[in-house]
């Protein structure tokens, strides 16, 4: 079932989501939560969903990025589902990325995403996974993981005249920011 995504300034996009108990995690309840996750992600052309981007207070996001039309210069990432999930930084470097956001219609802005990370955690079928991440994709994960502390790209923007609506960045922004993104690409592998 396709469900709302609730906008910035919706109180449930600020909560700190609560961990799922693990004997939990293939229940009816959790496995229909993420197919509706799934399907409202998809019918959006998100590249990414939290649970509590439709006002479910739970440590559940997925990610995907197939050819994304919101987001043409992404590399794939394959379906993956996050339950309880948690990042380990393992650079101090920093990228800067543009980001946008299915709670923050129209706008993208420019945040600073650590390029190599571990994530850890479980999968749908309450598998535990550890795996390494990089570059844009790494950011990918973070903007995820973020809202599951309540968190939006916009509190995470060093520098708040980055802001820019989608028209405004395809005409601006977007033809430079896509060599940055070749040059993360051909750094980091992805
Ligand atoms: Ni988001």
């Amino acid at each position: 079932m396709i469900r709302k995504i609730v906008q910035i300034g919706n109180p449930a996009l600020r909560q700190i989501a609560k961990a799922v108990n693990e004997s939990e995690i293939t229940s009816d309840e959790i496995q229909n939560l993420i197919d509706d996750l799934i399907e409202t992600m998809r019918n959006a052309n998100g590249a990414g969903l939290a649970a509590t981007q439709i006002a479910v207070p739970l440590r559940i996001c997925i990610i995907e990025v197939n050819k994304n039309p919101r987001y043409p210069y992404k590399p794939d990432i394959p379906l993956t589902v996050l339950i309880n999930p948690k990042i380990t930084f393992l650079t101090d470097e920093r990228i800067s990325v543009y980001e946008g956001c299915l709670s923050v219609p129209n706008l993208r802005g420019q945040v600073d995403r650590c390029p190599e990370i571990i994530i850890e955690g479980f999968d749908r079928e309450g598998q535990s996974v550890n795996f390494v991440s990089k570059g844009i994709s790494a950011g990918t994960f973070q903007h995820e993981l973020d809202h599951l502390d309540g968190l939006v790209f916009t509190d995470r923007m060093r520098d708040a005249s980055s802001l820019t609506t989608i028209d405004e960045f395809a005409l601006n922004n977007e033809e430079e920011f896509k060599k940055q993104v070749v040059s993360i690409v051909a750094h980091y592998g992805s």
